[in-house]
């Protein structure tokens, strides 16, 4: 690793820690919550703890099916892990620098290399709990050179600036990792001034949320799935076009996972009388018919909720 690197990486880790404290004295609860979140954790510098793959003999391994030799195996020393492409006549290895992902679905892995971040080609599924490739690559390449853009890592990260020094581009030195409140609380440090989200209107919430949430740039059609539309299937609903108050929050609190689909159900129930529901049984909840589970286009082992809320459970 180059004097530029190390600078870098030292830069990064840790810049969790000198932000949170203001916040915390006064608000506990909610920052040990969002610790824990998809949102706190949405991206990491690489630890035993951030990095869900594993390493250990018997399942650190990512074999080609195509391809007789070439693979990639996972090795930790001491607090770098690393990935080692070996295919005949080649070798290429690099460590992980950062974690994309809390690991609700996979993570993926990055590098730091003069400056600028870079994927490594075996990510986690978490379903499967294997190694695969990750999305894009092909089975049976050994490709290490996917440069990772800043709009890449303007959902995943609170900032990751790219700035000119020396004549060349790289990363900004003091990347902030995860979610943090800043991200969606920006002009939180002065409470006086703020108008918080208790004054926000439904548009400004619903907003803030199709910043990340609104899918792909240019996609055909909202569709459930790993960079999802949710903002546009829920804007199709019946629920939200005839309640004037129905955003995501009156079912997710940003800043904690809630998955427990039974809990979920019951935020229906808050407009909804259930008898008025033919269908509906004790016990049974309303999401699985109403917000059905859709297959992944692009992933085939996966599936996500459709936030199209509709009467004709399953279809759309
Ligand atoms: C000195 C204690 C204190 C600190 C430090 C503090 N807050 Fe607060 N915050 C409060 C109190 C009290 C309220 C509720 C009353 C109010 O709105 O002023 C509040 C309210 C809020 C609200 C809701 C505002 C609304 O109108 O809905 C947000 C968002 C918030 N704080 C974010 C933050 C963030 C982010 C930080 C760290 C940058 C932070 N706070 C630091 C005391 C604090
Ligand atoms: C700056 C980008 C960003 C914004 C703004 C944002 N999210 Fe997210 N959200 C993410 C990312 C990235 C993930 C995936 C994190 C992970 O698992 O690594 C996520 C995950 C989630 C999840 C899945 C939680 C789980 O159980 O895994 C929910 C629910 C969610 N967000 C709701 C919201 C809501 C509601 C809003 C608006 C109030 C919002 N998000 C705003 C980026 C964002
Ligand atoms: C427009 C915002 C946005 C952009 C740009 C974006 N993502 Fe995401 N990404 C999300 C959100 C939101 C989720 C969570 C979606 C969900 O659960 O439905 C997510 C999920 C993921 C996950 C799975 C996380 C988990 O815990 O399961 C990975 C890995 C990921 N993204 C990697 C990337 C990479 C790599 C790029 C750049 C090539 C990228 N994303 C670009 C918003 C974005
Ligand atoms: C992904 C966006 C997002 C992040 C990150 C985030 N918040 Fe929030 N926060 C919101 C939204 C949206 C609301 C309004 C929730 C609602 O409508 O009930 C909110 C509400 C609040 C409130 C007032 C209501 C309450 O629940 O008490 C406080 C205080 C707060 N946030 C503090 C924080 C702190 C501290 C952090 C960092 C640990 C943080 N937030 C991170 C989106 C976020
Ligand atoms: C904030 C209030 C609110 C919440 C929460 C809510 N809905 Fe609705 N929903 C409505 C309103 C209002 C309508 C329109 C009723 C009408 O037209 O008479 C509606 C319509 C519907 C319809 C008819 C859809 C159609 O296309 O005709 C279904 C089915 C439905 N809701 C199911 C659900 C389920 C299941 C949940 C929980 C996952 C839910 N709703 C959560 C307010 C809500
Ligand atoms: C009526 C309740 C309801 C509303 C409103 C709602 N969601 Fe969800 N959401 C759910 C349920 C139920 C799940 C499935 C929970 C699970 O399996 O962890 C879910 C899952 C998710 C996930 C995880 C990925 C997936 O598709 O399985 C994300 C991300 C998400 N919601 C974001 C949002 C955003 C953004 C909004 C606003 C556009 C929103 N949700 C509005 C009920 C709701
Ligand atoms: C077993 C699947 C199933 C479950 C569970 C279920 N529903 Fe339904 N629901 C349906 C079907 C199918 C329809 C449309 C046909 C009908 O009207 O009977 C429907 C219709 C509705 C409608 C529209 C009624 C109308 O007259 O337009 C609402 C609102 C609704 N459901 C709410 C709920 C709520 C709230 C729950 C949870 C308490 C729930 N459903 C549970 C299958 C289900």
């Amino acid at each position: 690793m180059n004097a530029r690197v190390a600078c870098v990486l030292a830069a990064v880790g840790g810049s969790l820690a000198q932000t949170q404290p203001s916040c915390e004295s006064c608000h506990r609860a909610i920052v040990e919550s969002w610790r824990a979140s998809p949102h706190g954790n949405a991206s990491r510098a690489a630890s035993a703890t951030a990095i869900l793959g594993r390493f250990d003999e018997g399942h650190n391994l990512l074999e080609s099916t195509k391809r007789p030799g070439v693979r990639f195996r996972m090795e930790q020393t001491g607090e770098r892990f690393f990935q080692h492409g070996e295919a005949p006549g080649r070798k290429r290895s690099e460590a992980i620098d950062w974690v994309i992902g809390s690991g609700r679905r996979g993570q993926t892995y990055l590098y730091f290399k003069t400056g600028l971040l870079f994927q490594l080609p075996a990510s986690w599924h978490v379903g499967t709990g294997r190694w695969i490739y990750s999305p894009g690559y092909d089975d049976g390449g050994m490709q290490f050179d996917r440069i990772i853009t800043p709009e890449c890592l303007t959902c995943h990260t609170t900032e990751a600036r790219i700035e000119w020094a020396g004549g060349e581009m790289r990363y900004a030195p003091g990347a902030k990792l995860g979610l943090q409140c800043a991200k969606c609380h920006p002009d939180a440090a002065d409470h006086a001034k703020q108008r918080g989200p208790s004054r926000w209107t439904r548009a400004e919430s619903m907003k803030l949320c199709k910043e990340c949430h609104g899918g792909v740039p240019g996609a055909r059609e909202p569709a459930p799935d790993v960079h999802g539309n949710q903002v546009g299937l829920l804007e199709m609903s019946r629920c939200f076009k005839a309640s004037p108050n129905l955003t995501c929050t009156t079912c997710h609190d940003p800043h904690r996972a809630e998955r427990r689909v039974e809990v979920l159900s019951g935020k229906c129930v808050q407009c909804h009388e259930q008898q008025k529901c033919k269908q509906a049984r004790d016990g049974q909840g309303c999401v699985g018919c109403h917000m059905a589970e859709q297959k992944s286009r692009k992933i085939v082992f996966q599936s996500y909720r459709s936030h199209r809320i509709t009467a004709r459970p399953g279809g759309q």
